[in-house]
């Protein structure tokens, strides 16, 4: 094996960034150079992330102290990356942008989105959308790849084999596509918030976005990219649960089709894909995809059920948000970019019990 790459990590005091560091510490071919945050610059990182430890006495830099390196991921609230792109990309020739800075490909949908001008619309083509399982080839050597959202990650998933060359036709896109998310509160990171206060959220099964939520757009844009025009009903609920997403999606099949159809789809995208497994037993608690059986791991676990009477297919999806929501796929594109095998320090399975 070569010299092992140099990777960084902007936001590494916060939930993904602390997920980050967990992978990278332990795959084969990276070495962490240093770890940034500026409310803990200068503690060791284990007052923040105790998981990690006795994995190395790393110490955070603050964000200003970071030096060049080989690889940098940016795990900083939306709207900080773009604002200083320039400065980021001067640190490093590989960069993985977590945030929703870079995932659309429009500067004016990005505006339409998120209520605001991009602020650096040039490097929106730069920056390949890091969802493996859809960019695989565009990431193979890619320079520059953003992250996915993880709601946006669970639904493209849900929706994956039959937006594929197999599965289109079997669906009537012109009703468009309904999907449900429900999510754990991890999603909100790890600064306390009104919404994220113990009482106000323990036990909460609460609507927060029944339209209007933005990773409508990356999903509309995935789509698009597999020749699928349709519109997407996004709705998200917040629920009871730190780690998770799981989405519920609802399409329209044409005359005719069947379950066998759909089965044929599903084996057929999904067969060589290293992280996303189809559920569908027919017996046992376990019948469908459950984001609780995911966590830690950067599997998505994939389901449908067809309602032959009206030919409603529902698709189901579950992450960890986390993992195959942010950090997970973020090395796994790193992998790709790199020309490492894609599973390179992410085939561990989740936890069960939890
Ligand atoms: N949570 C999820 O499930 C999830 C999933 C997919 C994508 N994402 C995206 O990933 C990014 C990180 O999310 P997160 O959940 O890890 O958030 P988080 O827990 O709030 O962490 C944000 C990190 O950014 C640092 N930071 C905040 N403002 C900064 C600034 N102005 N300059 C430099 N550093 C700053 C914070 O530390 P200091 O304040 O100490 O600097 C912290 O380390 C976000 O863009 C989020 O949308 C999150």
């Amino acid at each position: 094996m070569s010299e092992a790459v140099r990777a960084s990590i902007a936001g590494g005091s916060g939930y993904v960034g602390g997920e980050l560091l967990r992978l990278l510490l332990d795959h084969p071919c990276i070495e962490v150079a240093q770890v940034a945050s500026r409310s803990a610059a200068g503690e060791g990182v284990r007052f923040t992330h105790p998981n990690l430890r006795s994995r190395g006495e790393l110490t955070f830099v603050h964000p200003d102290e970071l030096e060049p390196c080989d690889l940098l991921f940016l795990a900083l609230p939306h709207g900080e990356a773009m604002a200083q792109i320039d400065r980021l990309t001067g640190l490093a020739p590989r960069i993985v942008d977590l945030s929703a800075d870079f995932r659309l490909r429009d500067a004016a949908e990005y505006e339409r989105w998120y209520g605001r001008p991009h602020a650096a619309p040039a490097w929106l083509e730069r920056f390949v959308y890091g969802l493996p399982e859809l960019e695989r080839e565009a990431l193979r050597g890619a320079q520059h790849a953003s992250g996915v959202g993880c709601n946006a990650t669970a639904t493209i998933l849900a929706l994956l084999a039959l937006a594929s060359d197999d599965g289109r036709d079997l669906v009537d896109w012109s009703r468009g596509v309904t999907v449900e998310v429900k999510v754990g509160s991890s999603e909100g990171g790890s600064r306390a918030s009104d919404a994220s206060h113990h009482p106000v959220r323990s036990g909460a099964v609460r609507s927060f976005a029944p339209t209007g939520h933005r990773h409508t757009a990356e999903v509309e844009q995935a789509l698009r990219s597999h020749g699928v025009d349709t519109a997407v009903h996004l709705s998200a609920t917040a629920v009871e649960m730190v780690r998770g997403v799981l989405a519920t999606g609802h399409v329209f099949v044409r005359e005719g089709v069947g379950e066998r159809n759909i089965y044929r789809a599903f084996r057929a995208r999904l067969r060589d894909e290293p992280f996303v497994r189809l559920v569908k037993e027919k017996r046992g608690l376990y019948r469908y995809p459950e984001p609780k059986l995911l966590a830690g791991s950067n599997f998505a676990e994939v389901g449908f059920e067809l309602d032959e009477r009206s030919g409603r297919c529902v698709l189901l999806a579950a992450i960890d948000n986390l993992m195959k929501g942010a950090a997970g796929s973020a090395v796994q594109a790193v992998n790709l970019m790199l020309g490492w095998d894609e599973t390179l320090g992410l085939g561990f399975p989740g936890l069960h019990p939890v």
